[in-house]
């Protein structure tokens, strides 16, 4: 058989040639005498004929015992469909493949739910633990494709603007982002443990110190916390940081990012959507929690409307919030952020009134999802050291934990911002799904477990004995 393989969708301007496909046996439609395949590869679907007068005797009867997600080689003939066979419904619908060789080139059991349609309402634990079989679905290769084709032209955009992608550790310490760390045990440092980022928060402003000016990273992002439909414990952020750039101007920069990215989602990659607004309103916290009782809220025109983008900025956070669980005043962001410009003076005062103090901090919402935060950092140690304290950070305490930072600020620290956008609720509401598990590979169930690999799993004793780690309690 011929190598030169073509894929499905290049059939239409073949008509009269001989052409290689290999793919997937989607569909089977048995007519007796005659069959139809309809072959799927990554491309597309096309309809493959196969009859006793075109095939030898065993590939004719090996055609009969073809099964739907056998991978099969086709040699044939590309011919016009006869009128009353035209099917405008696919691309490749007025054309078909008269098979002249077929060659199996590996069976496959029957798959526990129907690939060839949408698994929407399959039992997600099954969907997870065969998740080849669901991405090879129409919808997910779509979202999967999608998210690729975001992701190419976030890069393309930060690059054109002069910002260096540079990669930052996995194995850390423990980032104040807000949520519970994953930690790794050090098998040198018994009793000891890395913890997995949160996000590179700290990394990237020490990037700053380190005048790297423009930096941004698509990066994976680790948070033990409980898990939603918008929430995964491992996420994807594009996180960006910049030194000498106001508020104003990094807002700036993501505006025309997410603008970039849906209009070339559209001229290049057949993906349209409307955008609601040409220019991003900027809404005050005080004014959206008044006015909609969510510091996301949903602006669109239409709510039916799947292409509808309503993006949004919400600005002016307070600086910290009382944390009712803990008894006492957080960061509503992270302690980094910077307070605005008038309210620096209140935190020098007794007893100042905290929840008044307002941060250079700002979120970009779309159709009611959180999509990213950012803020203006604070450059100036003595009103990070002010800050902490407020947060009842200990003196030792602050040494141990951001002592590095401090002392890196030390040396000169530009002033600098930056945010990070959740790549997949971002994709997630381009994909017009619900949860952000559609448009992840790999996801991990809502109690946190990936039925796939079936972790998190138990380890041997001689990994435990290793790590000086002992279980308490029952495993
Ligand atoms: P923040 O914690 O707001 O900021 O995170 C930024 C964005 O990441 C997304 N996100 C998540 N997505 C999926 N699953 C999760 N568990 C999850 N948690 C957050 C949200 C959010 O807007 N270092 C700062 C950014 C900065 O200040 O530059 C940070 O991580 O869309």
């Amino acid at each position: 058989m011929s190598d030169k393989r073509i894929y499905s969708i290049d059939v239409n301007s073949r008509v009269g040639e001989s052409v290689t496909l290999k793919g997937w046996v989607n569909v089977i439609r048995d007519m007796g005498k005659i069959i139809f395949y309809d072959l799927r590869d990554r491309e597309g679907i096309v309809q493959i004929v196969l009859t006793p007068f075109d095939l030898s005797e065993d590939e004719y009867s090996l055609a009969k015992e073809v099964r739907p997600e056998w991978i099969v080689e086709i040699e044939g003939v590309v011919q016009e469909r006869g009128e009353k066979n035209k099917n405008p419904n696919i691309p490749t619908g007025n054309v078909e493949i008269l098979a002249k060789r077929l060659k199996v080139l590996s069976k496959a059991q029957t798959p526990p739910f129907e690939v060839s349609e949408d698994t929407s309402k399959v039992h997600e634990e099954t969907r997870l633990k065969y998740r080849y079989l669901d991405l090879r679905t129409e919808r997910m290769k779509s979202n999967i494709i999608l998210r690729h084709n975001v992701i190419r032209l976030a890069r393309e955009y930060m690059y054109d603007r002069g910002f260096l992608e540079i990669e930052t550790p996995f194995l850390t310490r423990s980032t104040p982002e807000g949520a519970r760390d994953f930690l790794v045990p050090s098998r040198n440092y018994k009793g000891k443990f890395y913890a997995l980022p949160q996000s590179p928060q700290q990394y990237k402003q020490l990037l700053m110190v380190a005048g790297m000016e423009k930096y941004f990273q698509i990066v994976r992002c680790f948070r033990d916390e409980d898990q939603r439909g918008d929430r995964q414990a491992e996420f994807t952020q594009l996180d960006i940081e910049a030194s000498f750039i106001s508020q104003e101007e990094i807002m700036q920069v993501v505006e025309e990012l997410v603008k970039y990215i849906v209009k070339e989602l559209g001229s290049r990659f057949g993906r349209n959507y409307k955008m609601t607004f040409d220019s991003f309103p900027r809404l005050t916290f005080d004014d959206v929690m008044k006015e909609y009782k969510t510091d996301r809220p949903d602006l669109r025109k239409n709510k039916e409307d799947q292409e509808e983008l309503a993006f949004a900025w919400v600005v002016d956070f307070p600086m910290f919030e009382y944390k009712e669980g803990d008894g006492r005043w957080g960061a509503t962001h992270h302690p980094f952020t910077a307070i605005k410009d008038e309210d620096v003076e209140k935190i020098f005062t007794e007893n100042p009134d905290l929840g008044s103090i307002k941060a250079k901090q700002y979120d970009l919402v779309l159709n009611g999802n959180e999509i990213a935060g950012g803020s203006i950092r604070t450059s100036d140690p003595e009103i990070l050291q002010r800050v902490f304290e407020i947060l009842q950070h200990g003196k030792e305490e602050i040494e141990e934990k951001f002592g590095h930072l401090l002392r890196a600020f030390s040396y000169g620290v530009p002033p600098h911002g930056g945010i990070a956008f959740g790549l997949d609720r971002f994709l997630m509401v381009l994909a017009g799904e619900r949860s952000i598990r559609e448009v992840i590979a790999f996801p991990k169930t809502s109690d946190n477990r990936d039925p796939l690999m079936n972790s998190p799993s138990d380890v041997s004793q001689e990994q435990l004995d290793e790590l000086g780690i002992e279980v308490k309690g029952e495993k």
